[in-house]
Order: C-alpha cells, then structure tokens, then sequence
C-alpha cells in the first residue's frame, strides 16, 4: 500500500501505552476473562452525585453555547474560592483560566512559551503526554534521570546543572505521576528562584493536588505571580470524562493564553463548566475526602503486599494513586512482564516504558484505583504466576 506522508514531527510521538495496554486488556476481556484493572489512571469512584445533579439541572436550564475562552465567570470565581479557603491564598479570577483537562492546560502553556528548539527540563520518569506536548510545537523535551535519592523528582540543585542555553522552563509536577511523590514547598521556592535567576518559568503540574496522605496539599500558587500552575477536575474531583481542568498564569499573559485557547479549544465543555461548579460545595468534598482516605487505605495495603512480591519500592508515595514498583528482582524486563501479567493473570499494570528512558525495563507502575478486595485477588495471581515461573 502507498505510504501516506505525515509530518516529520510524528517520527517523535510515541504511543501512549497504557492506553495500548488498556486495548490489550480489553482484548483479554473480550475472550471471557475478568481482568484487574490497575493500568489506567483512573478510580473505580463515579463523579460525585451531586456534580452529576448539577449537570442535569444546567441542561434543563440553560443553552449549552460557547462559553468564553477563559471559562464561566461562577467557575472561575468558584476555583479562586477553593485557594482562599483550602489554602488561605488570594488569587484573582482573572488569573484563572478553565480549560478542557490539564491537557488543554498544559498545552496553552507550554504553546504560549515555547519557539521551536527551546528546551524544556523534565523529571524521568514522568507524564510521557509532557514531552510530546513539547515535541509538537517543535521544542526540546530534556528527561533527566531522577531516583529515590531525590524522591524521583527534579530537584533545583538537578535543574540547574542541566539548564543550558536554550532551557526556557522547568517543570515539575506534585504530587507526580508515576511515583505518587511530592514536591516540598522549600524545593519550589528554590525552583522558582532558579527560573527567575535564568530568566525562565516554573510550570508545575499540580493534577493530582488534594490527593495526598499524610500530609497537606500545597499550592505552588503561593509561590508568587510568575509561576504557571496547571490543575484539573479530573483526579481529586472524578471527572476524567468530563474533560476539565484550569490554568493559573501570570496576569501579564492571561491574555496571550487566551487568544490561544480562543483558537485552538474555542471554550471548554459547557456542561461540564456547571457541573463543575457543585465541585466546591461541603457536600461533594465530604465525597472526595472520604474517597481519600479509601485511596490511602488501598496504598496502605498494596505497598507492603507488593514487597512481599518482590517488588521494590523504595520511597513510599504519599499521593495520587500509583507505585512506581522496581520488579528487577522477579523480571529481567518490565515490557514483557507487564504483558505476561495481562495474558496470564489477568491483571493489567504499566510498563515503566510510558514514563521515560530511565530504567523502564526495571519499573512497572501500578495504580491502586480498585477497592481492597480486588488488590488482594491480584496480588494473589501475581504470586501465583511469579510462583509458577520460578
Ligand atoms: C501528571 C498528569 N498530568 C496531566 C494529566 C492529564 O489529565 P487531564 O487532561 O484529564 O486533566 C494526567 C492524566 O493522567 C497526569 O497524570
């Protein structure tokens, strides 16, 4: 057949495995087989009920149009609410900008700041949709290997030794996906001293923000004007589907973000916008945290269950919803293991290939979005096959 020609840039993206893997798992379904579900970056938990009331009331009630760009006045003037009142910041709405999932957010950002060949320093592993982000408008992603000697996340000290000529940003992300760790607040005051000194910008990732255990969010908002902070509904609020998320700019490129989202988005989803704005009430928090504190429990068991696999995890995440497990141990390559965990245990996990070329063949990444009974039924066939092999 003909070679259709696509752009040289597409030689740069790779697939998002997890969703191939998620392909591969419904394939094993289909052939009758229930499969444990831990691949995906998602929870078991439905959107708070009374988000999904608000959506039904606002399709009764209102015109679902266009919003502006930015997002609904209510919303953004809602998410300015949740800073003051979870973290006691001030932070203007007209800093806020809503977005369709930090996707949109981290896009608008990262197409705002970069030109073509400017670099951009990034922990690896980390969210592999960041550095094809930046490979799409024709900037440089720079992973650099992080470990458990810096709690797998690009330090300030790290930064700098890679900053070169042509680094324009830094980015980092708390808690972070795929190792649950958190940035301290002392670690982003020291990053954002840096980017300033060199006359770049802090973006951090803050998606999985409220998800923590153990200890506080913190808000990289606090860290003064200049530095971009993305979030999303998708995580602490589950509303992966709904597609919604927020940007916090500098007030001087507020615009220049939104004449981009003008063009590329056009607005954000309008139901989802005010069903979004029940997000913040007493009612769908009390949901949230008490799906917390479940989401700890799950953490709480699989880590040490996974130890007794075998697996290594030497800093014990303390957010969002993933280990970041060492299998050297038990499997030569994490590729091939995390496919023969599929075919025959029916348990669909992550290789560490998604998250970067650091180690990836000793790395699996395991999401803890099932009730406690489902972990303990796969870390029963995990033994069972590890047994069987050995
Ligand atoms: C670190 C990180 N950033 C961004 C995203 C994108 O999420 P969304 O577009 O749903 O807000 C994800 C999704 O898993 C993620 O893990």
């Amino acid at each position: 057949m003909e070679k259709l020609r696509t752009a040289a840039r597409m030689a740069h993206i790779e697939p998002f495995e997890v969703m191939e893997i998620q392909t591969l798992a419904r394939e094993v379904e289909a052939a009758g087989h229930d499969v444990i579900h831990l691949e995906i970056g998602e929870p078991d938990f439905r959107t708070p009920q009374p988000v999904v009331d608000a959506a039904k009331r606002a399709l009764d009630e209102h015109r679902m149009y266009y919003t502006s760009a930015l997002g609904l006045p209510a919303l953004r003037e809602a998410i300015a609410g949740f800073y003051a009142t979870q973290h006691g910041i001030t932070v203007p709405a007209s800093r806020i900008v809503v977005t369709a999932g930090s996707s949109a957010a981290l896009l608008l950002a990262f197409g705002v700041l970069l030109d073509e060949g400017d670099e951009v320093l990034l922990a690896d592993p980390g969210y592999p949709c960041n550095r094809h982000f930046v490979r799409t408008l024709g900037a440089v992603p720079r992973g650099i290997a992080v470990g458990p000697q810096s709690r797998y996340q690009l330090t300030a000290e790290l930064a700098r030794r890679h900053w070169s000529e042509r680094t324009r940003m830094v980015m980092v992300a708390s808690p972070a996906n795929p190792t649950g760790t958190l940035v301290t607040a002392e670690e982003t005051t020291a990053l954002a001293a840096l980017a300033r000194e060199k006359g770049g910008t802090l973006l951090m990732d803050e998606i999985y923000q409220g998800l923590t255990y153990g200890v506080e969010a913190e808000t990289a908002v606090a860290q003064g004007e200049d530095v971009w902070v993305v979030n999303s509904f998708s995580k602490y609020f589950q509303m992966t589907g709904w597609r919604l998320g927020w940007l916090v700019a500098p007030p001087q490129l507020v615009r220049k973000v939104e004449t981009l989202a003008q063009n590329l988005f056009i607005s954000p989803s309008a139901v989802a916008q005010h069903a979004a704005l029940a997000c913040f009430t007493p009612e769908t928090l009390a949901i949230t945290e008490q799906r917390r504190a479940e989401l700890d429990q799950r953490r709480r068991y699989l880590v040490p269950a996974l130890e007794s696999l075998g697996f290594k995890v030497p800093v014990v995440p303390q957010g969002a919803f993933y280990i970041y497990a060492d299998c050297s141990a038990i499997a030569a390559d994490s590729f091939t293991f995390a496919r023969r965990i599929l075919t025959e245990a029916h348990v669909a996990v992550t290789p560490g290939k998604d998250f970067g070329a650091n180690q990836p063949e000793r790395h699996i990444r395991i999401a803890y979005t099932q009730p406690v009974a489902r972990l303990e039924e796969a870390v029963a066939r995990i033994r069972q096959l590890i047994e069987r092999k050995a």
